[in-house]
């Protein structure tokens, strides 16, 4: 809910549709949500290194990033963790008009969040991947040292550990990262972008 009510909103004359056509491609977002470690954030940067190469318009938003400045404030709480995607849903939303193919990768664990962020953002402008990858190889991997403190109780809420991850019911594409490679991965995802109208099809030469 709005705490500012007496304020209209400007409509642009460069439309979405406009950067479009300027930009060759739709605007989309890409949601990656997963355990931490399960190569939400690998993938997303592989992804975008992809399109940029192909002349596409890109920007990821990376958990860990964001947690640095706009939600800087916020902690792992039930309730701070929903504000957090909701932040990032409603920067999502300015992104899809900006023209971009957004990336994000977020934990974002629990199905009631997950199902707001897609009402913020419109169901038709995201695409749901879920990095299904179990919690032993995660761990196993631990690249940041956090699952070690979270089993020693230095880390509260740690998700897997100690909060909740609701796997999504029905997501657009489940990716099993523990036994499916980068490259695979990466080809699935560029393959759901040309089969929806995102991004032309690469001509081969
Ligand atoms: S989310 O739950 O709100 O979606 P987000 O993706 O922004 O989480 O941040 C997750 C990152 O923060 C993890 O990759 C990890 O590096 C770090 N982190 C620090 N504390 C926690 C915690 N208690 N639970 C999960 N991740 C944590």
């Amino acid at each position: 809910m709005s705490k500012s009510p007496n304020v209209i909103f400007q409509k642009a004359t460069v439309t979405r549709l406009r950067r479009e056509i300027q930009n060759g491609h739709k605007s989309i977002n890409i949601w990656f949500t997963g355990l931490s470690g399960s190569g939400k954030s690998t993938l997303a940067h592989a992804v975008e290194e992809r399109l940029h190469v192909m002349g596409c318009r890109t920007y990821v938003f990376d958990g860990d990033n964001v947690r640095h400045g706009l939600c800087s404030d916020l902690d792992f709480s039930r309730s701070d963790r929903a504000e957090n995607l909701r932040r990032i849903a409603e920067m999502v939303k300015l992104f899809l008009d900006a023209g971009i193919i957004s990336l994000t990768a977020f934990i974002s664990p629990l199905e009631e969040d997950r199902k707001k962020v897609k009402e913020i953002i419109g169901p038709d402008d995201l695409i749901e991947i879920y990095c299904n990858c179990p919690i032993e190889v995660c761990e196993k991997r631990d690249v940041k040292g956090l699952y070690k403190k979270a089993r020693m109780g230095i880390i509260k809420n740690y998700t897997g550990i100690s909060s909740p991850y609701e796997p999504p019911e029905n997501p657009d594409i489940e990716l099993f990262t523990h036994r499916q490679s980068e490259d695979e991965c990466l080809e699935i995802i560029v393959g759901e972008l040309i089969e929806r109208g995102i991004i032309l099809k690469p001509e081969v030469s």
